[in-house]
């Protein structure tokens, strides 16, 4: 029993989506609603077929208390920013309760932020009142926020023409600093530069310390432990664990859980058959630097190594991505070149493959390798997974996003 109050409360709160709808519903900020400019084309519901149920999150309770700050941590998919998103109302829960006490601001994932066509300064203002403040309340803080976000010479520039970081830095300043008693705070801080993201974690604190409560979700064990005294560990939609968040995080990293963007086998576990052996894989970015995170105009090159016990065997290699769940396609050495099936003798391979940029649309993106060997196959499983940013702060529906030519 605690005396504390809390600030957030949820019971048994569940979330339902269909499966392959490629969205299921539209969410939609509130801020677009009331702007009501967005473009129509892209945004427009689609009616879709009858398709197979999903619990995004399902039987989630916990409690924040007053002032606290709480982390929010799981493998990709595991239901992190649904929650987030159903805490801030973007999206209606299919079960449960959520109760606040305070208003909430909130730095969430693509789709949920500024309004595209309005500039800088018109969206923290509209921003602003959206989160209930006074055109004084907001005035008080416009020059902190601005100073904060470095971008003083573009405020009377549309935010369309930002970059991905100016975006981020713009919409991170406007939920730290302006008056609510709840911060929520989505991963997408990945997106800035090291020196930025370091400059919001300690304006993080900084608002902890003045007594606002905050939930943050991230794939950085290290922030969530420097900042969250408690953490919920989402699995699958449901809760593995919620305790204090030292403990949650060492059981975490214990399990192994974390798919990142590298793998590398032992001997005993790696998938293999008496032919061919997987050795590692791992994402870099066009430097050639290993990466977790992309943005929609980099390519991703995805590399495999693989031991071949033998010369003259037939090997083709390969993989399947998947985004949010959806298979997006399977792409295999073959198309190297004309020559089918080319040989790989006995030895260490390495292979990359580059995903061109402009393809993949944002999201979490998995990855399951193949190795096809005479007539058998060896697969991984997804192991590998990333995200992919939009380069602009709108939208996109669909799997894929292409930039294809226009005639016009
Ligand atoms: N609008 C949607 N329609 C259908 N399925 C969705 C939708 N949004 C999310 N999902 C699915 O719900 C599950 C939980 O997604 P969510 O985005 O909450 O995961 P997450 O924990 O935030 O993952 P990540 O670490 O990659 O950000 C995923 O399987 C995802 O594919
Ligand atoms: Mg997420």
């Amino acid at each position: 029993m605690t005396h504390k109050k809390s600030a957030i409360t949820i019971d048994d709160l569940g979330k339902r989506y269909l499966l392959g709808s490629g969205g299921g519903e539209r969410y939609r900020a509130l801020r677009d609603v009331i702007v009501n400019g967005i473009t129509g084309l892209f945004k427009r519901d689609r009616s879709q077929q009858e398709q197979k149920e999903f619990w995004a999150l399902r039987n989630v309770s916990l409690r924040v208390e007053e002032g606290k700050s709480f982390g929010v941590i799981g493998r990709n998919g595991a239901g992190k920013s649904t929650l987030l998103k159903l805490i801030s109302q973007i999206t209606e829960p299919t079960e449960g309760e959520i109760r606040l006490r305070g208003r909430v601001a909130s730095l969430l994932e693509v789709g949920t932020g500024f309004h595209p066509e309005l500039t800088g300064r018109e969206n923290i203002f509209m921003n602003g009142s959206i989160m209930g403040m006074t055109n004084a309340e907001i005035k008080r803080k416009f020059d902190e926020i601005v100073d904060f976000a470095e971008i003083a010479k573009f405020l009377d520039t549309p935010v369309k023409r930002y970059s991905s970081g100016m975006y981020v830095r713009l919409a991170f300043a406007v939920a730290a600093h302006l008056e609510t008693e709840i911060l929520l705070i989505d991963e997408v801080l990945a997106v800035g530069d090291a020196k930025f993201q370091k400059k919001c974690l300690s304006k993080m604190e900084n608002v902890s310390a003045s007594g606002k409560t905050i939930m943050f979700v991230s794939h950085n064990m290290a922030s969530v432990k420097n900042l969250c005294s408690k953490c919920i560990w989402l699995d699958s939609g449901r809760v593995k664990m919620i305790d204090d968040a030292d403990k949650v995080i060492d059981s975490y990293l214990l399990a192994g859980e974390e798919m990142g963007a590298q793998k590398v086998w032992n001997d005993q576990d790696a998938p293999q058959n008496s032919w061919v052996k997987m050795r590692s894989v791992r994402l870099l970015n066009e430097s050639e630097e290993p990466a977790a995170n992309f943005k929609t105009s980099e390519p991703v090159l995805i590399e495999l190594v693989f031991e071949v016990a033998d010369d003259g065997n037939r090997i083709v290699t390969g993989y399947h991505m998947f985004r949010r769940g959806t298979f997006l396609f399977s792409a295999s050495d073959q198309d190297h070149n004309e020559e089918k099936n080319i040989r790989y003798g006995k030895g260490v391979h390495k292979v990359v493959c580059v995903v061109p940029a402009n393809l993949l649309n944002y999201g979490e993106h998995n990855l399951e390798f193949v190795i096809g060997v005479n007539n058998a196959q060896i697969k991984t499983g997804e192991v590998l997974s990333f995200r992919v940013f939009n380069d602009y702060p709108t939208e996109w529906l669909g799997e894929v996003r292409p930039k294809l030519e226009w005639r016009i």
